[in-house]
């Protein structure tokens, strides 16, 4: 028999099925909670709301697991390409060779962009966060690919649109940066690998031969599954809300870039980089910051530090932990941060304010030194994460208009003045 739940309202009672998820996670299906008896729930913050029901990511944060399409991610990031890893978000299965081969082959016949992107670049000034321009230059396809925002497009041209997505987002983020350094903009080199061709378009200098190390880019294939989904998290839900206005995937996935360039998600591994710096600078006291931390008078937060579902430790800053080891040795870089930021891990996590709040080092806290290892700057950091986000998004926008989801529009409970009469402006005090 299926599962109900009773709500008795003003001595009333009403029935409201349950809904189960494949891993036994359950919801009362509030669907018709206000026709039948005038309520709304309140959930500020939608702590306890489920937005969907999304059968690409699966989360349990009471035991910090994480699995795309059911594949463990330790499985992923150990032994799958970025490539295989979007195939597997987007397209619901892992790929044969054949279909991966083709993937790849369609991802490099669209790494270029149209000649006129350019002057969207050179309209930045070079103080311009990379963020900003990466969502400008994404929002600005549109106009080059007009088709994408029919919403009926056949299923071909979205496809398509997914294609280019996935091939043109590492050219813009390259180019953001560069332009942000005022160096000369590379174009693509197809023909490499994903990451490779990324680490070619940020780094090569026109007219020199340029080295992949092929440390550097299996670090960052690394860090890109890592990042590829992470179900409803705040820069999802913009790009699934957004694209439930039927808004084009070029449009969504820039309102979920510019969701993620808040430092409370995505930016915060450009704080925590920034964070470790200024604690370094500062002589290195680690207790004095975790007291700051806690201090509720001072708005000062430990960055890389809490997160809204795990609450007992992020499976992702576990393998990106021992990842900055070996990436750092192998390198041979000594970043002094990294030392600073186990001690500060050590003395929160031995903290009762950070016990009892169940804060653990997040996704965000050991990327940011790998990524300073592997030569970025702190300001690419959040771009490295959208490239690494971006066949997630894609995935859950191509899910939503599958099943033909209803525009998101949440209700409100009203608090402001209730009727008053308008007072003509001569009259007021
Ligand atoms: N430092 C100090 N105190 C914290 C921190 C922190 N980093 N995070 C949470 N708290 C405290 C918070 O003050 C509150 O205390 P109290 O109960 O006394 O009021 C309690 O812990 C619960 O915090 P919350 O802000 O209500 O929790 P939330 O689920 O709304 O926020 C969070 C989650 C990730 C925004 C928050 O932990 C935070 O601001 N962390 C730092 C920013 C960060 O690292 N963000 C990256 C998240 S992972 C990447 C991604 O977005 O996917």
């Amino acid at each position: 028999m299926s599962k109900e739940v009773q709500i008795i309202i003003d001595g009333k009672t009403f029935h409201f099925p349950v809904i189960e998820g494949s891993e036994g996670e359950k919801a009362i299906d509030i669907a018709k909670l206000r026709d039948l008896t005038g309520y709304i729930t309140l959930d500020t913050g939608y702590k306890n709301t489920g937005a969907t029901k999304s059968a690409i990511t699966f989360l349990d944060g009471e035991q910090g697991v994480l699995r795309y399409r059911g594949y463990p991610i330790e499985q992923l990031a150990s032994k799958a390409s970025f490539l295989e890893v979007s195939y597997l978000l987007i397209y619901g299965e892992l790929p044969t060779l054949a279909q991966l081969e083709n993937f790849k082959i369609r991802i490099q016949k669209h790494t270029n962009l149209h000649e006129d992107i350019k002057k969207v670049f050179d309209g930045f000034p070079s103080s311009a966060h990379p963020m900003g321009v990466l969502s400008s230059a994404v929002s600005s396809l549109t106009a080059y690919y007009p088709g994408s925002i029919d919403p009926n497009a056949s299923e071909d041209e979205i496809d398509l649109t997914i294609v280019r997505l996935m091939a043109k987002l590492p050219t813009i983020a390259a180019w953001s940066y560069r332009n942000s350094k005022g160096m000369p903009l590379m174009y693509p080199k197809p023909k490499l690998g994903y990451c490779e061709n990324f680490l070619y378009m940020m780094f090569a200098q026109p007219n020199e031969d340029f080295d992949i190390d092929p440390v550097v880019a299996e670090a960052l294939n690394t860090l890109l599954i890592l990042h590829a989904d992470h179900e409803q998290n705040c820069s999802t839900s913009t790009v699934r809300i957004v694209g439930s206005a039927h808004a084009s995937l070029y449009s969504s996935i820039a309102a979920g870039i510019n969701a993620l360039w808040g430092p409370l998600h995505g930016g915060a591994n450009q704080e925590v980089i920034e964070m470790l710096d200024q604690i370094k600078s500062d002589g290195g006291d680690t207790q004095k910051w975790i007291a700051k931390a806690k201090d509720k008078n001072d708005p000062f937060r430990l960055m890389g530090f809490g997160h809204r579902v795990y609450k007992n430790f992020d499976p992702r800053a576990k393998i990106i932990k021992k990842a900055c080891d070996d990436i750092l040795s192998k390198l041979g870089v000594n970043d002094p941060v990294l030392e600073i930021a186990k001690e500060l891990e050590q003395a929160a996590l031995n903290d009762p304010y950070f016990v009892e709040r169940k804060l653990y080092p997040n996704v965000d806290f050991y990327s940011g030194i790998i990524y300073r290892a592997l030569g970025l700057k702190s300001d690419l950091f959040t771009v490295m994460f959208a490239l690494g986000r971006l066949p997630g998004w894609i995935a859950q926008w191509k899910e939503l208009r599958d099943a033909k989801e209803p525009i998101g529009r949440p209700r409100q409970i009203y608090t402001g003045h209730t009727t008053r009469e308008y007072i003509p402006i001569e009259k007021r005090k």
